[in-house]
């Protein structure tokens, strides 16, 4: 079959508030932050912006209410050419909104959400024929119901199923069985398999996971000491690259799932897929909010580059 999308994405979609604070977090006081920016957020959300940022087509499947900030979320989606119209509306309904404080200096960021009124995608509002219009299927265990229904069919089809593995639910276990690559967060890795350094997190959780499917891909990503990747084939440590200058890390997580995604949609060998990945959320860092900073492939191979020189 000709795919039509590179990446078609199921889960958290969210629009953020952002701004920027240097003193410690105090309750109860008034604090003036500084550089405010409001831009679309979410797991897969801002991971399908790097695909399309990369050039990969990429697809959102969801549901989102009709107010400010669903419409919001909908716009930026089109105007970084990521496919909309899969998007269901809910009236009366809203989107998941999140406000922000980012410390540069501290390397801090502290995230509040708020689900109200963010609709909830059933699966049967799941089509098949949109799962299969992709490559890779991208899930992050936010609609998780709707996100295990587009991996049966995913898997059907024999699509490549990313997940980024950050929520502990148990639900989530039964979205791991199903994919094909699992790059999980350090926390919710050590969720299932004990407190340990991220390596020794990665090889555990491979090894819980392959014992049902041999060929299954893991890794587990601890910021800026980089990701561990775990496969029949082997082992081996990504590090993190030194972002050109440190504005903000939201999103970088984020960030570099899609561009993994990207990665397995284009075929890359695994280890280029993870270099790739490091250098797209390194990049990232550069601006403030989770997606302002993404770069296009060809920034991305400049600095892969210039990394390589030293
Ligand atoms: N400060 C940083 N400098 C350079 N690269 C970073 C930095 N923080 C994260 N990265 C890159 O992004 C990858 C994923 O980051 P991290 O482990 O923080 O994801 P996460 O826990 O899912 O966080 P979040 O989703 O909240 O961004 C890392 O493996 C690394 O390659
Ligand atoms: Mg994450």
């Amino acid at each position: 079959m000709q795919e039509t999308f590179d990446v078609v994405g199921v889960g958290c979609c969210a629009v953020d508030t952002l701004g920027i604070y240097e003193g410690p977090i105090e309750e109860d006081q008034k604090m003036q932050v500084y550089g405010t920016t409001r831009q679309g957020g979410g797991l897969v959300a801002t991971g399908l912006v790097a695909v399309a940022r990369l050039g990969g087509r990429a697809r959102f499947i969801g549901k989102l209410g009709d107010d400010d900030h669903a419409r919001f979320i909908v716009n930026e989606f089109r105007s970084e050419g990521v496919d909309t119209s899969c998007i269901r509306t809910a009236p009366g309904m809203s989107a998941i909104r999140t406000i922000g404080v980012i410390n540069p200096s501290k390397g801090f960021r502290t995230l509040y959400y708020c689900l109200d009124d963010a609709p909830v995608v059933n699966p049967g509002e799941v089509r098949r024929a949109d799962v299969i219009a992709g490559k890779v299927l991208f899930v992050d265990g936010f609609q998780v119901a709707a996100a295990i229904r587009a991996a049966e069919y995913a898997r059907k089809e024999g699509m490549a199923i990313l997940m980024d593995a950050e929520l502990t639910p148990p639900e989530n276990d039964r979205l791991a069985a199903l994919s094909t690559h699992v790059v999980a967060s350090l926390r919710f890795a050590q969720s299932r398999v004990g407190k340990c350094d991220f390596q020794t997190a990665a090889r555990k959780y491979f090894r819980k996971l392959s014992a049902a499917d041999p060929d299954k891909v893991v890794a587990v990503t601890s910021g800026a000491k980089g990701s561990y990747f775990v496969w029949r084939g082997g082992e081996f440590h990504q590090p993190a690259f030194k972002p050109p200058k440190i504005v903000d890390t939201t999103g970088c997580g984020d960030v570099f799932h899609g561009a993994f995604a990207y990665a397995l949609s284009q075929e890359m060998e695994l280890k280029k897929a993870a270099e790739l990945a490091a250098a797209v959320a390194a990049l990232k860092c550069r601006k403030l909010g989770g997606r302002a900073g993404i770069p296009s492939l060809p920034e991305t191979k400049a600095f892969l580059r210039s990394a390589r020189k030293g």
